[in-house]
């Protein structure tokens, strides 16, 4: 694991899209792991001007998103896929159906973990996923105590997420979906590059635990800790509590 500690989210944005620019100019059709969520966005905004002012392109790349709430109608704004399209898709010249999220497969969300997983496994597997991290450690929906194996599944929401979710549906908690799918934290252990951003005070214990503290299921991001090739970055905030 390596931790790069910067200023600013938008110097993050540029370390971490130098990553993109350098795997996809040597693999065009590489496979991205997408998340939602405040954190990536100057990363999605630094590629989409690249791929305005210096000719990045995803024609040939493909992606899947880390999670999707179940039940949202498509074309619901707080639809995760929904989400991707406007904050990146639409920007740049990825090819129609290159982008999948858990919630597209036409199939019962119970069955679609599974489906989504070998969905994967057919594209190659991801060569870059970028991450988010909660400030209790989360990854995806995988919140604290799930399992370190956990593979693409169907979850219930606790209250707690639903409650801190309910600010995006008008502050209605009713209005949140009960159920998500998640790519589960052994999925995400087998991306062949993990980048992780974390900005702001607030994230700061949760990324202590993650980089410094015993692996455990207490605080999932520390599952990272396994993964062959993570990157961590981080502004000083964020990096406040490292030693
Ligand atoms: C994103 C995701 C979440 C977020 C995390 C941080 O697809 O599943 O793990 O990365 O909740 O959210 P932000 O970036 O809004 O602080």
């Amino acid at each position: 694991m390596e931790v790069v500690v910067v200023e600013s989210p938008d110097e993050a944005a540029g370390i971490v899209a130098d990553i993109y620019t350098s795997l996809l100019t040597r693999r065009p059709d590489a496979v991205l792991g997408l998340a939602t969520g405040s954190t990536p966005l100057p990363v999605y905004k630094e590629l989409i001007r690249r791929h305005r002012e210096e000719g990045l392109s995803f024609a040939r790349a493909r992606a899947f998103l880390l999670d999707e709430y179940v039940g949202l109608p498509v074309g619901h704004p707080e639809r995760y896929r929904e989400f991707i399209r406007n904050e990146l898709e639409q920007h740049v010249d990825f090819t129609a159906d290159a982008i999948l999220g858990p919630g597209d497969l036409d199939v019962p969300p119970t069955e679609a973990g599974g489906a989504y997983e070998e969905a994967i496994g057919q594209a190659g597997g991801v060569d870059l996923q970028i991450l988010g991290i909660g400030t209790d450690g989360h990854l995806a929906f995988n919140m604290p105590m799930s399992s370190l194996a956990s593979r693409t599944r169907l979850k219930t929401l606790t209250p707690r997420t639903r409650q801190d979710n309910a600010r995006f549906f008008g502050g209605d908690i009713g209005q949140v979906p009960t159920q998500c799918l998640t790519q589960g934290l052994g999925t995400i252990l087998d991306s062949r590059h993990a980048v992780m951003l974390g900005f702001g005070r607030g994230k700061a214990q949760a990324v202590r635990e993650a980089v410094e503290g015993p692996l455990s299921s207490r605080w999932p991001a520390s599952v990272l800790q396994m993964h062959p090739h993570a990157t961590i970055v981080v502004d000083e905030d964020a990096a406040s509590q490292l030693s």
